[in-house]
C-alpha cells in the first residue's frame, strides 16, 4: 500500500516536472580540464566537480591522481589528446596545461578538428602576457594582441587558432598572475622569506591580479550562463608589483625581507587585462585588496 502511495506520488512529481528541468538534467556537461593536476586546474576541477561530470589530466607519475577514476595520465609530448578526448567525449574541455610549446601548438590544432567534429567547446587559459610589448596603458578584449616573449607569443598562436572558430566554439580567459594560499608564488616567497633570501620586485611593473579561488567561480559562472568569446579577470583596480607583494609578506606574518629591487625599464610598466566589453556580474568582480584577504592563511 505505502508502496503504491510512493509510486504515485513520484509519478504525479515527474508528471509535473516541465521539459526543460528534466532536460536540463540529461544534458549536464562533461568537461575534461587538462592539466588537472595543476594549480589553477586543480582549482577548477575542485570548483567544478559536483556540478558536473568532471575528469582531468596529470602528467607526473601520482598515486592520488592514478587512483582516482576521473583523472587519465597525459603526457603532451609523448600521447595523443584524440584518444583521451574520444574516450571521454566531452562537451567542455578546459586548458589548463604547460609543457614543450611546439607539442602544446599540436595538442591545440588536435582540439580544433575535434571541436569542428563535436558539440564541444574550449576554455583556453590564456595570460596577459599576449599583450606584453604593450607597455604604455593597461589592455582590453578587443586590443591587439602583441608579445615580444616566447611564451606569450605561443599563447597568441593558440588564440588566433581559436579566433577562426565559430564563437560559440570557444572561451579565451585571460589571466594576470595569479595566486592562492597554497600557490606557487606563495610557496616561492615563504622559502624566501624562511632561507632570508632575496625576493624579486618590479618597482614600475604596474598589474593586476587574481586568485584560483575567485577565477574558479568565475569559470563556473562562464560555463553555467553558456558565455563565449573573451574575457579579462583579473581585479578592477591596479596595483604596484613592489606594494602587492610587500602588502602580502605583511599578510603571511612578522617578517624583515629582503628585497632584489629589479628596473627593466625607465618608466612605469602596465601588464594588466581590464574588461570593458564583457562584463561579469558584480558579485564575481574583484579588488586587489579582497584577493589579499583571500590569502589569508
Ligand atoms: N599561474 C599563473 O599565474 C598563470 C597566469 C596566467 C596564465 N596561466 C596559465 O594557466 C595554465 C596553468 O598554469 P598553472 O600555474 O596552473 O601551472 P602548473 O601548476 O605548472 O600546472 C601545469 C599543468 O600542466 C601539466 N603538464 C606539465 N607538463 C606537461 C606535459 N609535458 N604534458 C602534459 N601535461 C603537462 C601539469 O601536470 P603535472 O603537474 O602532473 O606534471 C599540470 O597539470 C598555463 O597554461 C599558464 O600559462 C597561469
Amino acid at each position: 500500500m505505502i508502496f503504491g502511495i510512493v509510486l504515485m506520488l513520484s509519478f504525479q512529481y515527474f508528471r509535473f516536472v516541465p521539459n526543460y528541468l528534466m532536460k536540463k538534467r540529461e544534458n549536464k556537461h562533461r568537461i575534461l580540464i587538462l592539466g588537472a593536476s595543476g594549480f589553477i586546474g586543480n582549482a577548477i576541477y575542485k570548483e567544478l566537480c559536483s556540478y558536473f561530470r568532471t575528469f582531468g589530466t596529470y602528467c607526473t607519475d601520482d598515486i592520488s591522481f592514478s587512483n582516482n577514476q576521473h583523472f587519465f595520465q597525459y603526457n603532451i609530448e609523448e600521447d595523443d589528446i584524440f584518444e583521451i578526448l574520444e574516450g571521454i567525449k566531452p562537451t567542455i574541455i578546459i586548458s589548463s596545461l604547460r609543457g614543450d610549446f611546439s607539442a602544446q601548438i599540436i595538442a591545440h590544432q588536435h582540439i580544433v578538428e575535434y571541436l569542428v567534429a563535436h558539440r564541444c567547446k574550449l576554455i583556453f587559459i590564456s595570460s596577459a602576457n599576449v599583450f606584453d610589448a604593450y607597455s604604455k596603458y593597461p589592455s582590453y578584449e578587443n586590443d591587439k594582441t602583441l608579445s615580444e616573449s616566447i611564451y606569450g607569443r605561443l599563447k597568441i598562436k593558440i588564440e588566433n587558432m581559436l579566433l577562426r572558430l565559430p564563437k560559440r566554439k570557444y572561451v579565451i580567459l585571460r589571466l594576470p598572475m595569479v595566486f592562492g594560499p597554497t600557490s606557487p608564488r606563495i610557496e616561492d616567497l615563504k622559502t624566501h622569506l624562511k632561507e632570508n633570501t632575496a625576493i624579486e620586485v618590479f618597482p614600475n611593473l604596474i598589474l593586476n591580479i587574481t586568485t584560483d579561488k575567485r577565477l574558479s567561480q568565475q569559470i563556473h559562472y562562464i560555463i553555467n550562463r553558456s558565455k563565449t568569446g573573451i574575457f579579462h579577470l583579473g581585479s578592477k583596480d591596479l596595483v604596484h608589483h613592489n606594494d602587492f607583494i610587500k602588502e602580502i609578506i605583511n599578510k603571511l606574518g612578522d617578517y624583515k625581507p629582503v628585497f632584489k629591487q629589479v628596473y627593466t625599464t625607465n618608466e612605469d610598466r602596465y601588464l594588466a587585462v581590464l574588461p570593458k566589453t564583457y562584463l561579469l556580474p558584480k558579485h564575481l568582480q574583484l579588488y586587489s585588496q579582497e584577493i589579499l584577504s583571500d590569502l589569508e592563511v
